[in-house]
């Protein structure tokens, strides 16, 4: 079977580089029409001490050469609206969405034919890849992989050795709730406050008031989840909490407090705004939520403004 991977960024080159370790598949790679990898065709993975360059042997910026069986959508999800669009014509095609926030398998069923498979997965892999070079470097070296069944096309791909040849640990869950609200959970929280605090991960544990906001917005994130039959325990807040204590997370920053330092845009329609509107359908008060939100956009436009 070929596969397609389309964003080749952080998660897309280090899917890409343990794939062809893996040595087994036939790999397309789909970039933008910019990617300094169209000229450099290569990817090296980092790792501790090890580094290593996997050669890619197709490439393109092209959508209508997408040619994969499988295909891997590891674009940003400020992409989605661009991307998504431009795979309507695909048939029979089992699509595996790495990406963050929630909402963003119905956001891409919305534009697929229905013979067309969907999966949708969280990791807590931490890789990181400048968009001028080829370099994908690996901090977390044990991985973890959830996914789950969004829409049940004709083809049936036997996933789960695949995600192993990726990932170190690899979990199948019952539906795309439960693979995505427990990330979500670390996603939403830490980087609003990280942002709104301007800390570090190891800050956001160790200072009173990001640490405070964290365990907020993490129960108002529990109580959404038990809406949707998904059950996350209240100790994952602390669990959270003390990980981010450890002396390897300090000057640490989650990307999208990066992203926000650098001006690139944010996945605050999956991460923030979809989670708003499922409390919302569940009928579910997230006070401390919108308030952190709307300072977050209050310095948003700000930013805006200050570019003017
Ligand atoms: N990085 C992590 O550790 C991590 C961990 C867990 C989850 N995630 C999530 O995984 C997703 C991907 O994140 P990432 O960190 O890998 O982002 P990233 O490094 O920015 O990679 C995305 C890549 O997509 C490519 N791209 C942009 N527009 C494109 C288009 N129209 N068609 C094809 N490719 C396009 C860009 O590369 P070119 O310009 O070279 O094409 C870019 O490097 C996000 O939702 C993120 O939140 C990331």
């Amino acid at each position: 079977m070929k596969i397609t991977i389309i964003g080749v960024g952080a998660i897309g080159g280090y899917v890409f580089a343990k794939l062809s370790e893996a040595g087994e598949h036939d790999i397309q790679c789909v970039t933008s029409p910019t990617s300094a990898l169209l000229k450099q065709q290569s990817i090296q993975l980092s790792s501790d001490n090890q580094s290593l360059t996997y050669p890619i042997k197709q490439i393109a910026s092209d959508y209508a050469q997408i040619d994969g069986d499988i295909i891997f959508i590891t674009t940003k999800t400020t992409q989605n609206s661009t991307v998504f669009p431009r795979l309507s014509s695909l048939k029979n095609k089992t699509f595996i969405v790495i990406q963050n926030g929630i909402g963003n398998e119905q956001h891409l069923a919305k534009y697929l034919h229905q013979s067309n498979t969907i999966i949708g997965a969280t990791t807590n892999i931490k890789v990181t890849k400048k968009h001028t070079d080829n370099k994908v470097t690996l901090h977390n070296p044990l991985c973890q992989f959830n996914y789950a069944l969004f829409q049940q096309g004709a083809v049936t791909a036997e996933l789960g050795a695949l995600f192993n040849q990726i990932f170190t640990s690899v979990t199948h869950t019952e539906d795309i709730y439960q693979a995505r609200f427990p990330k979500l959970l670390v996603n939403l929280s830490c980087n609003l406050a990280s942002i709104l605090y301007d800390a570090c991960m190891q800050t956001l544990s160790t200072s009173k008031e990001p640490r405070h906001l964290i365990e907020q917005i993490g129960k108002e994130v529990i109580q959404v989840a038990q809406a949707y039959q998904v059950d996350i325990a209240p100790s994952r807040i602390d669990l959270l909490l003390n990980k981010l204590a450890e002396p390897g997370f300090k000057g640490v920053y989650f990307s999208m407090k990066e992203d926000f330092d650098a001006g690139r845009p944010l996945e605050t329609e999956t991460v923030f705004d979809n989670f708003i509107t499922l409390a919302d359908q569940a009928a579910i008060a997230t006070p401390v939520t919108r308030s952190a939100l709307n300072q977050l956009y209050i310095k948003l436009e700000e930013r805006q403004l200050s570019k003017v």
